[in-house]
């Protein structure tokens, strides 16, 4: 049932290009234009929003604040990202003006679910992007965008989290199309790009082996930092919370601009950090970041595009993606995160698909 992997958090791993792949083509028309089925919502609607609330927990939070980015972009829309425990108890600006946005893979989780129930209580219109049909999520929506990632076993969430992106994505792209704040030519490129990331997905896998050595000499460290910027700063989040979860190593996420007003304190000798730099407008402003830490004698794993070789003299390691559109770096760039979580996980010992004091879906306070 593991595919013939040890865990199913390597057979899920693997199975992204797939889901991937999937959950695109399930919402494509052949004219490239998005495929409604069931979505209910009109145009009218669409432009009658003031305002987007995307709220969820963990790892569907992390897609959150990449969709915030998608959406904000591309159908100029401010855009709030909310835990649900912090959302359903503050009383938020929410009236029928409100686009409330859920992600949960199992559909289950009790905080996303009370978020959107208050929500709706409000007047909000309520949309969801969820993994598991016919779960409590998706049946108080008022609209769902399925993700087609497939069963998700193990605690640690994969291939949930990278479908969740595409539906991120393709949700902004729906929105600014039908707005027209996104010109025909960027839309198309932009679904070329989303087509093309399957394969480019497969060819990033076969770096297992250089992932799982950067693993193996860095696996005994007990302190590890993400850092990036714009959407980087996002997949830092989540390789963070995959690094913590699954090998109970200490690790920490930041905006690597907010390094410098406190948290470099930390930074010292043989300090390992994660450098995701894969930004195109961003890549100078990472370097001198980079710079700054390497200064202060951290190893620093650096990961960019394919081509920004600069990158080489400031990091001991760098682990290059496929080139592509900078907006969808993230369906990418986790993927070594996830790998070299897992295998931090793997050569420590450490119940790789069943971690200690966690469950796959969170129905309690
Ligand atoms: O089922 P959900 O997507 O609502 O679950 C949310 C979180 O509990 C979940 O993503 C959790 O953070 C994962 N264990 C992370 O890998």
């Amino acid at each position: 049932e593991k595919g013939g992997y040890d865990h199913f958090m390597m057979k899920e791993i693997h199975e992204q290009p797939k889901g991937l792949y999937e959950t695109l083509m399930r919402r494509l028309n052949d004219d490239n234009t998005i495929k409604l089925d069931g979505i209910t919502m009109t145009k009218a609607d669409i432009e009658s929003f003031n305002k987007v609330y995307i709220v969820a927990c963990g790892t569907a939070y992390h897609a959150g604040l990449v969709g915030k980015a998608a959406i904000e972009k591309m159908a100029r829309i401010p855009v709030e990202v909310d835990i649900a425990s912090e959302f359903r108890y503050r009383d938020p600006f929410v009236d029928d003006k409100t686009l409330f946005i859920a992600i949960s893979q199992s559909g289950e989780t009790l905080d996303t679910l009370a978020a959107l129930r208050e929500a709706k209580r409000k007047g909000a219109r309520i949309l969801s992007v969820v993994n598991v049909v016919g779960s409590s999520v998706a049946r108080e929506s008022d609209d769902v965008f399925y993700t087609w990632a497939g069963p998700e076993i193990a605690v640690a969430s994969t291939k949930a989290y990278t479908t969740q992106l595409m539906c991120m994505y393709l949700i902004a792209l729906y929105m600014g199309h039908t707005k027209g704040v996104i010109d025909q030519d960027y839309y198309n490129r932009f679904i070329e790009e989303l087509k093309q990331i399957p394969d480019k997905l497969e060819e990033l896998l076969k770096k297992e082996k250089d992932v799982e050595a950067i693993a193996k000499k860095y696996c005994r460290k007990e302190q590890v930092f993400f850092i990036g910027r714009g959407v980087d700063s996002g997949v830092s989040y989540e390789g963070s919370l995959k690094l913590k979860e699954i090998s109970y190593i200490n690790s920490f996420a930041i905006a690597a601009g907010e390094l410098k007003h406190g948290t470099i304190a930390l930074i010292e000798e043989g300090t390992l950090v994660f450098a995701l730099a894969t930004q195109d407008f961003l890549f100078e402003k990472m370097l001198s970041n980079i710079q700054e830490i390497k200064a202060r004698g951290a190893n620093v794993v650096g990961i960019a595009k394919e081509g920004n070789r600069e990158i080489e003299k400031q990091s001991s390691e760098v682990i290059y993606i496929p080139s592509c559109m900078d907006e969808v770096t993230p369906l990418l760039s986790v993927v070594p995160l996830q790998l070299f979580a897992y295998y931090v996980a793997k050569f420590r010992g450490c119940n790789i698909d069943k971690p200690k004091n966690l469950a796959k879906s969170v129905t309690v306070e």
